[in-house]
């Protein structure tokens, strides 16, 4: 197995591994470096719908996705769909998966299986480089700080979907979310210090009301969006990516308008954070 960085502060690409055959210390390699590198793009997978759940069983447990449509076949594999009719995609803000959840998902194994020709990259951006990078009164600033995310803005029934050709698509219109997390956590394996405030989930600081937690909000948005932090998944036919929701953001590209592109996600389970 080789492991090469895909930039300086995110993402690895890791070759000499087929992820249907991964288990034991092969396995192992390919979750530490996802845990440190927050994001690693695998090509050339040959990995079927029951080789994706399987794979994903091996890793642990699995998330099923509240809102994305679900294959009638495998409701493990939640389809993150764009036809080509549509102008709005699934992801296409920067974000953590599941933040609103108070045990959120661990990560996300994503299989690209209808591309467009061009366009359709996933960007990723480090949140402990974008930890690191905050100026030291900025990190005493929020030092215990708690923030509060929710996703009923986005996925409600009048919400930011609703609003848009992609509502129809989606499920869970009905729901209500809501988890208060530290807004600099501990990652639970590595132990490294990561930012964990997202601009699409995080809505305020706890005790705070939105209007008063915009400032520090948008500063800590600002400090994780510096491209030195990011890196880009460019998507062929047999590329999947796995990623660390606590370690990384990510944003689906929207810039291929009268084509459809179709993902195959997993989201694993995850455990509840601490500062
Ligand atoms: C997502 O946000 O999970 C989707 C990412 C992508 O479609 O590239």
């Amino acid at each position: 197995m080789q492991i090469t960085p895909l930039a300086p502060s995110c993402g690895v690409e890791i070759t000499g591994v087929q992820l249907a055959d991964a288990a034991g210390a092969t396995l192992e390699a390919v979750r530490q470096a996802i845990y440190a590198h927050g994001v690693a793009l695998l090509r050339g997978q040959v990995l079927s719908p029951e080789e994706h759940i399987a794979f994903a069983q091996r890793w642990g447990g699995i998330d099923i996705n509240d809102y994305f449509p679900l294959t009638e076949e495998h409701p493990e594999i939640a389809v993150v769909r764009k036809r080509e009719d549509q102008q709005t995609n699934i992801g296409g803000g920067w974000h953590t998966d599941h933040s609103y959840d108070q045990v959120p998902a661990m990560g996300s194994i994503l299989v690209a299986r209808v591309l467009p020709p061009a366009g359709g990259d996933t960007l990723f951006a480090h949140m402990g480089a974008a930890y690191d990078s905050l100026p030291d009164d900025l990190k005493a600033e929020i030092e215990g700080l708690e923030a509060f995310h929710t996703a009923d803005h986005i996925y409600a029934s009048d919400g930011v979907y609703a609003q848009t050709d992609m509502g129809g698509d989606l499920r869970g219109q009905g729901m209500t979310t809501g988890a208060t997390h530290p807004v600099a956590i501990r990652h639970p394996v590595t132990g490294r210090r990561l930012l964990y405030v997202n601009p699409a989930f995080t809505v305020n600081i706890v005790w705070r009301s939105r209007a008063d937690s915009r400032p520090l909000l948008d500063r800590l948005f600002a400090a994780a969006m510096d491209p030195a932090h990011q890196c880009r998944v460019a998507w062929e036919p047999g590329s999947v990516a796995i990623w660390d929701n606590r370690t990384s953001w990510h944003y689906a590209m929207n810039d291929y308008q009268g084509h459809a592109r179709e993902m195959h996600r997993i989201t694993l389970s995850g455990e509840a954070l601490a500062a």
